[in-house]
């Protein structure tokens, strides 16, 4: 390892200020003098009071502690230092004629980080001293880490949380309402859905929204490794298990440890390997490949697959017992085709996100661009809709997406544009049953709906058959409290 790679933090003694403590002047003043001569900043207090308002006072690096004081000795000045709430960690090196064994376990008891006996080696002191603020300078580092896992952590939370998961369809409120659920308890959840309708949204989201969020989240895609492979990517492998093992490994159960584990793809899972899963997940414990210690894991699985899982076991994808075993919590997230009303919420967040990304002002999309992703079955779901509004930004600082700035695949269309257009429109403006209605009879039939449902603003708008928000809208075009 070279000077520049070194983990070990140099020390710049210029940087750091000693405070040496001794009632006796002599003492104080001939380690005043070889620590300045290494060019240490010092300071000196001459008793055990003093020693304490330095600290608080001028927050050295570093206390060099006589221990035979008058008054407060060097014991209970140090055992007040480290019982202090300061930040960070300050390394107190007690100076003693006391080299008996009980004064140096009583002074390490104590917090003491290292004792020298007088009389001392001067170089040997300057050693322990530089020692000591190597230790220093790796918890600094350490504690700057510390920060940034908690910043990073409430960052991944606020990324993650399920508020975030576009969508107010019906179809998504039931999700919401299930994701809800989960994320209060640490149950198995196994989501199934399509390609790209967010599965592994939805399985974040119950992690970064539950009780778990402060723990890992393991992602691991079962079927991007090879069977040999997945076993000892899972639980560990001794060193010398298999050819390539040349270190002993831990695996993504003990890696997620106490928080989840999302097995993505679960379908795709050699059969070997989840009969040794299943036994994991019944006993609680993993074994390492080549091993043969048991050891402890709580892990909560989130599993997910593009299959439907009951056709899965029919066909011999999925074990029996281990659908059984994930399946404690359901979650089926639908194809966008079936929640088309989320998509224009979807496309304006997503445009958001790509002019914040790509600094543009894309303000929208016309009408007949909303018309055609009405019209369109979206195979790829919320990923390919995705996509689509970010190909667009080719086309520079555009004002709105036009259908010219967009190829979807003809044979996906469901229906003719034309008749989507009036979809559009009644989308856009309410359901045409409402429209037609009389005002009057319109604001008495949405009050009964309030009232059946009790003021529950989602059971009346399924009552009425109408979407929440546009239940809102109507709410305050009459005015309804
Ligand atoms: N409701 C949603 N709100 C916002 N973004 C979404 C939503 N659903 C999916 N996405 C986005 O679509 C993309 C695909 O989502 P995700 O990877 O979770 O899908 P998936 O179901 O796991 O797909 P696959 O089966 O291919 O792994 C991601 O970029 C995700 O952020
Ligand atoms: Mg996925």
């Amino acid at each position: 390892m070279n000077e520049n790679t070194s983990l070990i933090p140099k020390v710049i003694p210029e940087e750091n200020c000693i405070l040496i403590v001794d009632d006796e002047e002599n003492n104080r003043l001939a380690l005043k003098s070889r620590l300045s001569r290494k060019g240490f900043k010092t300071i000196t207090a001459c008793s055990g009071k003093e020693a304490l308002e330095s600290v608080a006072k001028d927050k050295p690096d570093l206390v060099l502690l006589d221990v035979n004081m008058p008054e407060m000795d060097g014991f209970e000045v140090c055992g007040k230092i480290k019982g202090g709430v300061g930040e960070g960690f300050l390394p107190v090196i007690l100076v003693t004629a006391r080299g008996d064994k009980e004064s140096l376990i009583k002074g390490f008891d104590i917090g003491a980080d290292d004792y020298i006996v007088k009389p001392f080696d001067g170089d040997e002191l300057l050693a322990r001293v530089r020692a000591m603020l190597r230790i220093k300078k790796l918890q600094q580092a350490l504690f700057v880490c510390d920060r940034e896992v908690v910043r990073l952590s409430s960052e991944l939370k606020g990324k993650y949380h399920y508020d975030n998961i576009i969508g107010d369809s019906h179809a998504m409120e039931e999700v919401f309402e299930i994701m809800d659920g989960a994320s209060k308890i640490t149950s198995s959840v196994l989501i199934a859905g399509e390609s790209g309708t967010g599965k592994e949204l939805v399985a974040r989201g119950i992690h970064y929204s539950g009780l778990l969020a402060d723990k890992p989240f393991i992602p691991v895609n079962c079927a991007s490794l090879p069977g040999e492979l997945i076993e000892s990517e899972l639980f560990g492998h001794k060193k010398g298990a298999f050819t390539g093992a040349i270190v002993e490994t831990k695996g993504l159960f003990q890696a997620a440890n106490h928080g989840t584990l999302f097995l993505d793809e679960i379908t795709e899972m050699p059969i070997g390997v989840q009969a040794k899963l299943l036994r994991v997940l019944q006993e609680g414990v993993i074994r390492p490949v080549g091993g043969t210690e048991e050891i402890p894991v709580d892990v909560r699985v989130i599993s997910a697959s593009n299959r439907d899982p009951e056709k899965a076991v029919k066909d011999g994808k999925l074990r029996e017992d281990l659908y059984y075993r994930l399946n404690v919590i359901f979650i089926k997230v639908p194809p966008l085709r079936d929640r088309k009303e989320d998509i224009p919420v979807m496309a304006q967040k997503f445009m958001e996100e790509f002019n914040a990304k790509f600094k543009r002002h894309v303000k929208g999309m016309s009408e007949e661009t909303l018309s055609s992703f009405l019209a369109y079955e979206w195979p790829g779901n919320v990923r390919e809709l995705r996509n689509v509004i970010e190909s667009c930004y080719i086309y520079g600082d555009i004002d709105m997406i036009l259908p010219k700035h967009f190829r979807l695949p003809k044979n996906k269309l469901e229906k003719k544009i034309e008749t989507s257009f009036q979809q559009t429109d009644a989308f856009l403006t309410g359901i045409p049953a409402l429209k037609d209605a009389e005002r009057g009879a319109e604001k008495q039939l949405i009050e009964k709906a309030l009232r059946d449902a009790k003021n529950n603003k989602v059971k009346a708008a399924k009552i009425l058959g109408i979407h929440r928000s546009l239940l809102y809208k109507k709410m305050e075009a009459y005015n309804i409290k």
